[in-house]
């Protein structure tokens, strides 16, 4: 289904948006009245006394208040987990197949699983990265993620998200960032869907600074689309699910949570097209730092260390000299999680869907096939990577451990190490 919605752009602006007129008070936010006899609700994303530039909340004017005459029920969460105590803390480099996509009817959240993680969402540190595959339309049913952000990246199998603010049609190639506590819904519009999903426990997405680059290039403030108010009346009963302390909890509404008729704020969930971002490289010589390749960020301290960053390596030139040109080998002082959104029918094992994992401080770079393909190279000619390719790279300074359910997982590739033997080296030889 191709993206018919209208949509609202801008990263981080105060956006407005109502689907009946009238409906957005003008000059303040809590009025006696509310139009249409409208609910008021603030929803906020960061503490109200936090500096002006960080603060993020939204003013929501819905039919109902969510606030219930009933409790919630524990609900289980099978293997979408938000507590990492059985995790492996490996300092293997792992390959993982596709993973297949459901035969059984499984929704978005049933079909979540977490791939590794670290912290605690109670304590609001940490990350997760999970793995999602899914084959049915979430029905009466809506989700809210309270320990963190969620980035939803779909490879195969386009995303209809309906979120209390409106609604995204998310593709491959494209990501979602729905805020903590959100709702939302996940339908599924080209049948089943399966992606990659990275969960920040403290802070918000955010653009990262671009330095001495300029005011210009990497991701695009107006490339980030916000949905527009969108609502229902339904009165059936709804499911309210949310993962708090990293367990599922549901409760019954007598209504959807999709009600809202208007909202304002900065608070808000926005897609990305990663082929927008514009990406900046070295024009003389040496392999630059993948940082400069960040689309989102998240900084976890006020000096250089970042809880997740979120990379895209998509078509473009590498014109530098005298360079060893693939990935240098490296031990990175951060985890790393590449998954291929799309490449070439060349690629060989690094098929769509396909995914790595590099622990902290392992050492890892280009295959051997790869070194001597490169010593190989004629110096001086520009290389252009494909378009077809698109590889999203989540990065964070916590050293996530990796679920057990991975490590025996039938999608990891066995044949992996293989291509580390074999160096074509000269090393000494007199
Ligand atoms: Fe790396």
């Amino acid at each position: 289904m191709p993206d018919a919605l209208r949509y609202l752009s801008g990263f981080g602006n105060t956006l407005s948006s109502e689907a009946e007129p009238d409906t957005l008070p003008r000059r303040q936010n809590t009025p006696q009245h509310a139009a249409l006899g409208l609910f008021t609700e603030q929803l906020n994303g960061t503490g109200f006394t936090v500096r002006r530039s960080e603060n993020q909340r939204v003013w929501l004017y819905r039919l109902r208040p969510q606030i219930l005459d009933r409790g919630w029920r524990r609900r289980d969460g099978g293997r979408l987990v938000g507590q990492f105590h059985n995790g492996i803390p490996s300092p293997e480099v792992m390959r993982f197949r596709p993973v297949p996509l459901p035969e059984t009817p499984t929704d978005f959240l049933a079909g979540l699983t977490t791939f590794a993680g670290a912290g605690d969402p109670s304590t609001r540190r940490g990350a997760a990265i999970h793995l999602y595959a899914a084959s049915a339309d979430m029905t009466d049913a809506a989700f809210a993620n309270i320990d963190g952000d969620l980035l939803v990246a779909p490879q195969h199998g386009a995303l209809l998200v309906r979120t209390e603010l409106g609604r995204l049609h998310v593709a491959p190639g494209e990501i979602l960032i729905i805020p903590r506590g959100i709702r939302f819904q996940v339908l599924l519009p080209d049948g089943p869907s399966r992606g990659f999903v990275s969960e920040l426990f403290d802070g918000h997405f955010q653009l990262p600074e671009r330095g001495p680059i300029g005011a210009n290039g990497m991701a695009d403030e107006r490339h980030f689309l916000a949905p527009v108010a969108d609502y229902e009346d339904i009165t059936t009963p709804w499911t309210i699910i949310v993962k708090q302390g990293g367990l599922l909890w549901e409760q019954t509404a007598d209504h959807s949570p999709f009600d809202v008729v208007a909202w304002q704020g900065t608070y808000a969930p926005f897609k990305y097209d990663l082929r927008n971002f514009n990406s900046m490289g070295s024009v003389s010589f040496d392999h630059p730092d993948p940082s400069i390749l960040t689309v989102l960020t998240c900084p976890m301290d006020d000096h250089g260390r970042n809880a997740v960053d979120v990379g895209v390596f998509i078509g473009r030139w590498d014109p530098t000299e005298h360079t060893f040109r693939p990935p240098y080998f490296h031990r990175n002082s951060a985890i790393e999680f590449n998954a291929v959104i799309s490449s070439p029918a060349t690629s060989g094992p690094w098929q769509p869907g396909a995914f790595s994992w590099t622990p902290y401080l392992t050492p890892h770079g280009v295959s051997s096939r790869g070194h001597a393909g490169e010593l190989d190279r004629t110096d001086g000619v520009p290389s252009r990577g494909s378009d077809e390719a698109i590889w999203l790279q989540f990065e964070s300074t916590y050293p996530l451990k990796v679920m057990p359910w991975m490590i025996d997982h039938d999608s990891r590739d066995g044949d992996y190490l293989r291509q580390f033997s074999g160096w074509q080296t000269g090393v000494l030889v007199r």
